[in-house]
């Protein structure tokens, strides 16, 4: 789950990185009082976007008294970034910068480690930076165990080449940082810039934070900081059903069981969609004992997509057997009642597969088709997908 700046902000000071004072306006109204209430001076007025590039779209600006801060949220409430619209603004105490540096701590999934990236020249571009000149921007590979402590932090501080007068007061805030990655069970936590002020502090003045959704049962705290209002209505309605779904934009509905299962349909389908034009609608795996009610739940989320024109369910039976699952199917149906509008491919294969087939074919449901392989079934979802 990635966080909004405000609330990756939040986390930091609770560990105590050195942030400034930040509120959240939801209203140009709001923004006036916030900036008042930080003391009426100089404050940045940043949009809360989940998405990088604010201070390039014009999503970041300074303003000098309460009033500018009125009029600069008026301009940036309601302003689209990369597709995301601002509904919300942080009102940010204004810092005297000297000098501009980045940090960020992150999984590497590839090197099951984790990695640190350390640099002297932070601010808006570094991504160009690291594609220009990588040797900028240190790269440390961080053990899970050992974590970042007193050495590897002086390593990193090192290899980054931050001046000697910094250097302690750099890596004393890359410990903290490491705190909240490690406390929290982030999967990044990303500064930039972390800032030198004039007074000689080491500042975080924009964080990123991607929290581990898999580590969610540590954190009740962290349900709280899910974004409900821009979740997918059909995300959060089969997360309420503890289904594993993911929305993607396609005609193509596909249930199947087994993770490693609907990849490879989403792959089939993507294939054989291409000539008719059409696409997977979503990744639904309802995983092994499939019985007809999560059967039925899955139907009920992918018909609830407006998009989608045919459901594909792609089921090998193994510990479950296929009869089981063509029953679930039955009963799915039934369950479903006139709901069910949408033309269904079906594919089973695996354990008592010839039983499975038999109950279908006995069933003969008027929006179920049965298709012996995985290829011709895909083809024949996409057909019918484009047909409609
Ligand atoms: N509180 C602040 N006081 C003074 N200047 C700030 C403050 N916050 C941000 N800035 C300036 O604005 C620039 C952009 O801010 P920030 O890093 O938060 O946004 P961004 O990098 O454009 O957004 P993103 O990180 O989403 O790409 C910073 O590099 C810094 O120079
Ligand atoms: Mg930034």
């Amino acid at each position: 789950m990635d966080l909004f700046e405000y609330q990756a902000r939040d986390i930091l000071e609770k560990h105590g990185v050195p942030v400034l004072g930040g509120i959240v306006a939801t209203t140009p109204e709001q923004a006036r009082e916030a900036a008042e209430k930080l003391g009426g001076g100089t404050v940045v007025v940043k949009a809360q976007v989940k998405t990088g590039g604010r201070g390039k779209a014009g999503g970041v600006k300074l303003a000098h008294s309460p009033e500018e801060a009125q009029a600069r949220a008026a301009e940036i409430l309601g302003m689209d970034i990369k597709g995301h619209t601002v509904h919300r603004v942080m009102i940010a105490e204004g810092a005297k910068i000297a000098e501009e540096y980045y940090f960020s701590v992150l999984l590497d999934r590839a090197n099951r480690r984790y990695l640190a990236m350390a640099s002297v020249e932070g601010g808006m571009e570094i991504e160009q930076l690291a594609v220009e000149r990588p040797e900028a921007l240190a790269r440390v590979a961080v053990d899970p165990i050992a974590g970042i402590d007193e050495a590897k932090a002086a390593e990193i501080v090192q290899q980054a080449g931050f001046a000697a007068e910094v250097a302690d007061d750099v890596a004393a805030v890359i410990r903290k940082l490491w705190e909240v990655y490690d406390q929290e069970d982030a999967t990044l936590v990303e500064v930039n810039p972390l800032v030198r002020t004039e007074g000689g502090a080491i500042i975080a003045l924009d964080a990123k934070v991607t929290l581990d959704e898999n580590a969610a049962f540590r954190h009740p705290d962290h349900a709280e900081l899910e974004d409900r209002a821009a979740a997918d209505p059909l995300e959060a309605k089969a997360k309420e059903l503890d289904l594993n779904y993911v929305k993607l934009d396609g005609e193509v509905g596909i249930i199947g069981n087994g993770a490693g299962l609907v990849m490879s349909t989403l792959d089939v389908v993507a294939y054989a969609g291409e000539q008719h034009g059409v696409k997977p609608a979503n990744f639904l795996d309802i995983g092994g004992g499939a019985n007809a009610e999560v059967m039925a739940n899955g139907l009920d989320v992918i018909i609830g997509d407006q998009q989608v024109r045919a459901v594909f369910v792609n089921v090998f039976g193994g510990i479950t057997a296929c009869d089981e699952v063509a029953n679930g199917i039955v009963k799915a149906l039934e369950i479903l009642g006139d709901k069910e509008t949408k033309p269904l491919v079906v594919r089973l294969d695996g354990n008592n597969v010839d039983e499975g087939r038999r109950i279908l074919a006995e069933a003969n449901h008027p929006m179920v088709t049965l298709v012996g392989s995985m290829d011709d079934a895909a083809a024949k979802a996409a057909e019918l997908a484009a047909a409609k």
